[in-house]
């Protein structure tokens, strides 16, 4: 049905993503070790391991309390890889018995979930890509893996690449929100920031996608549920971050939780052998989520724990992640004896994971240098990353009558108010367990610092929240709960927030959620702001005083009446180590806010999914047709986010009116900060297609770029649109597909952009 060159077209790509994926992820250097050693040192192991080694290798297991615990399997030989240990004298302990006791000598691989950092907590993954920068992402990813490498860990469960179009979903703080093309940007920014030109190269370490695929997907949000997801939105959206980390050339994969169309993704041969290594090449090794294989019983997929492993192993799941002894490490070799999985299978698999420690160079460095890590761990220059980070990140969403930033002298006394403005732990995010709790800067300490001497700043909490409890987190770090106020001093303390912000210039009132309240196990079916929060944010708005809105959340939440009541509107994320200095930088005018959302934020929950890239039907113009009882439209449209200064965009060009299929084109327009002040804008450029094969969605991002433009002038940005920006997968060809098609193009500043420009894609 489509001309022959756009199917050697795909062709071409899937060899050109399959040399990408085998090539090293940087310039070569001389001690990366090359392939064909990698190779022979492997065949040489498995020559002389026994079948049970061979599943040692596969073999992954927690360690959360005693290490002596796991020190005998160790010694056997059992246990080929641990996760959950982080201090440096017992990595060195367990690796000494690895090396020293075990027959062939071989070494464990330490895992551990860096997410957003290890002792120098960044910005949470969905604030991480509102910088719209993936030079951040990177940056930060390198501290994280210098900082873990340091204590011994070699390998790093990040980045996470679900994309997320339902914040009821708890994890969507952990990913880069909705968009597959911002995704796939700071997905290949991650791996190259944990693993640095190669794998093994020195202070940086493996890194592991997650989790293949389709999680973010779960049915009504809730976490573990399976997904549903058509194909055309598997390819064209949820495993487009992925595919540009296997190009970056990540070097290991987490398999999903949950059922992907019916087929759990831990055991779904479709998606790790035929996706993942025959597609794309991917030559690293996937390990299974936490107790995934086990689960395959639960499903109601496999008959027993047996059955389990076999249909894991089977799929391509080369190491099982298991909270205590696998089923891997209890079944697989009666499994090879009964001849449900053949020994070729488990050396494939073993040779896989022998060839990751070979590269990261575990065998001639098994140890750490448990000084050294002291050092690294208190780099200040680490600090200054994050909180530049933390700058980089924030989202404007309003500033009435420039509110912000606050004048410096204007104002001699400063109201912070709210449950969170005040917390270590919540200012720095869900996935956070090395940090130093005392270094951590909260919003308080952050803006007491910055008004200086001569203004008064005083704080009080207003409301209680009541973080969820127990987490699986907090089970594990025995987090005691918090003892809840009465009514009685509920009330009182909303009276005294109220009073403070009457007796005050400005009042700052912090919102928002407890840092456990997303990430994992922490699906909300509300997106209303937790507790008391919208009573006490009415009542100190009642003063009538000047209000600055600062959000610390991981999902959007339901802000319809503070985005019409309050002035200025900060979203600052979890800002991490530095994050209260970062947030008064940005409110004081020191730094000017920059970031974007990276997903559609949502009216309230029922508005969900809200995706910009959606298709359109009968009627677009007659909104009242989609609810009636409330906008169709986002409070917030993706991409969107103000600045100090203002910004305008003109002269949109496109190199030619008319290409043919396999032809690129350069898009280019002009930005003009037209403030007085020096600021960011991320200039995003949208394509539609007007028909195809299938319908195409209303726009899509296939370009963007943060540029820093000094007042009152102009720069000019530049987006190539490459045959792979204009192809997608096709549910009509069941094939990636480039249309002779209409295209519309605008560039701007968020995704309802209207500086037009149009060409052509003949055959
Ligand atoms: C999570 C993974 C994580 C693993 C290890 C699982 O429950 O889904 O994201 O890497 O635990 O902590």
């Amino acid at each position: 049905m489509f001309p022959r060159s756009v199917r050697l077209l795909a062709c071409a790509y899937v060899f050109l993503a399959f040399s990408a994926a085998h090539a090293p992820a940087g310039a070569a250097s001389p001690d990366q070790i090359t392939d064909e050693k990698v190779h022979a040192r492997v065949a040489a192991l498995l020559k002389q391991m026994t079948l049970e080694e061979k599943i040692g290798q596969l073999s992954q297991q927690f360690v959360f309390g005693k290490p002596d615990e796991v020190e005998d399997a160790v010694a056997k030989g059992q246990l080929g890889s641990l996760l959950f240990v982080t201090d440096p004298a017992v990595i060195n302990q367990l690796q000494h018995v690895a090396v020293e006791k075990t027959r062939l000598h071989i070494p464990l691989i330490f895992g551990y979930d860096v997410i957003h950092g290890f002792r120098t907590i960044f910005p949470v993954p969905i604030g991480m890509a509102a910088s719209w920068d993936p030079s951040v992402e990177e940056k930060g990813q390198t501290i994280a893996a210098q900082e873990a490498s340091s204590v011994g860990i070699n390998w790093a469960f990040a980045p996470m690449l679900d994309i997320a179009r339902d914040p009821r979903w708890g994890r969507m703080v952990e990913g880069a929100g909705e968009d597959p093309y911002l995704g796939s940007a700071m997905a290949a920014a991650q791996v190259r920031g944990f693993q640095g030109p190669y794998i093994g190269s020195p202070e940086h370490i493996l890194a592991c996608m997650k989790h293949f695929a389709g999680y973010g997907a779960a049915e009504g949000g809730r976490d573990y549920d399976a997904s549903y997801i058509p194909e055309d939105q598997m390819w064209n959206v949820y495993l487009q971050p992925f595919h540009a980390a296997v190009k970056a050339g990540v070097g290991s994969a987490m398999s999903a939780y949950m059922d992907l169309n019916d087929v759990p993704a831990t055991g779904n041969r479709w998606l790790l052998e035929d996706v993942l290594r025959k597609d794309w090449g991917f030559n690293g090794f996937v390990v299974s989520d936490a107790d995934a294989v086990k689960n395959l019983k639960t499903h109601g997929f496999a008959k027993d724990l047996s059955d389990a492993a076999v249909r894991g192993l089977n799929a391509g799941v080369d190491m099982e992640m298991s909270l205590g002894p696998g089923a891997y490490r209890q079944t697989l070799a009666a499994a090879v004896t009964g001849g449900k999985v053949t020994v070729a299978q488990i050396d494939e698999a073993a040779g896989r994971v022998l060839a990751a420690k070979i590269r990261l160079g575990l065998f001639e460095h098994p140890y750490v240098d448990e000084a050294r890590s002291k050092q690294i761990l208190a780099m200040p220059e680490h600090r200054t990353a994050e909180r530049l980070a933390a700058e980089r990140t924030a989202v404007l969403l309003r500033n009435e009558g420039h509110l912000l930033p606050l004048k410096p002298g204007a104002n001699h006394s400063i109201a912070v108010i709210g449950p969170t403005a005040d917390s270590q732990l919540d200012t720095l995010g869900s996935w956070a367990f090395q940090q130093d709790l005392n270094e951590t800067v909260t919003l308080l300490t952050g803006i007491r610092s910055k008004a200086g001497a001569g203004t008064e700043v005083s704080y009080t909490s207003g409301v209680q929240i009541k973080r969820k409890f127990p987490s699986f987190f907090d089970q594990i770090f025995h987090v005691p709960p918090s003892p809840e106020w009465s009514p009685e001093q509920a009330a009182q303390e909303i009276q005294k927030a109220v009073d403070l912000a009457r007796n005050s210039d400005v009042t700052i009132l912090v919102l928002g959620e407890a840092q456990n309240m997303s990430g994992e196990a922490a699906s909300r079916e509300s997106l209303d702001l937790p507790g008391k929060e919208q009573q006490l944010l009415e009542a100190v708005a009642a003063t009538g005083k000047p209000i600055v809105l600062v959000l610390m959340n991981g999902r959007p939440l339901d802000i319809r009446w503070a985005s019409t009541h309050v002035p200025a509107i900060l979203e600052a994320w979890y800002p991490g180590t530095q994050g209260g200095n970062a947030v008064a930088d940005l409110l004081f005018g020191d730094a000017v806010p920059g970031g974007k959302l990276s997903f559609a934020w949502p009216r309230d929950a029922g508005q969900i999914p809200i995706n910009y890239a959606h298709n359109t039907t009968f009627q677009p113009e007659n909104q009242a047709r989609r609810y009636w009882d409330e906008e169709s439209t986002p409070l917030y449209p993706f991409g969107y986010g103000l600045s100090y200064s203002t910004f305008s965009f003109s002269n949109v060009k496109v190199s030619q009116p008319s290409v043919r299929v396999g032809q690129s084109l350069d898009v280019t327009a002009d930005v003009e900060n037209t403030g007085d002040t020096t600021a960011d804008e991320v200039a995003q450029l949208y394509i539609h297609q007007q028909y195809g094969s299938t319908s195409r969605p209303v726009r899509v991002l296939k370009g963007f770029t943060r540029v820093t433009i000094p007042a009152h002038q102009k720069t000019t940005v530049r987006f190539p649109l490459t045959p792979e920006d204009l192809r997608y997968w096709s549910t009509a060809t069941r094939d990636w597909v480039q249309d002779p098609s209409d295209f519309d193009v605008w560039v701007g500043g968020d995704s309802t952009a209207d500086l037009h420009a149009s060409f052509a894609v003949t055959p």
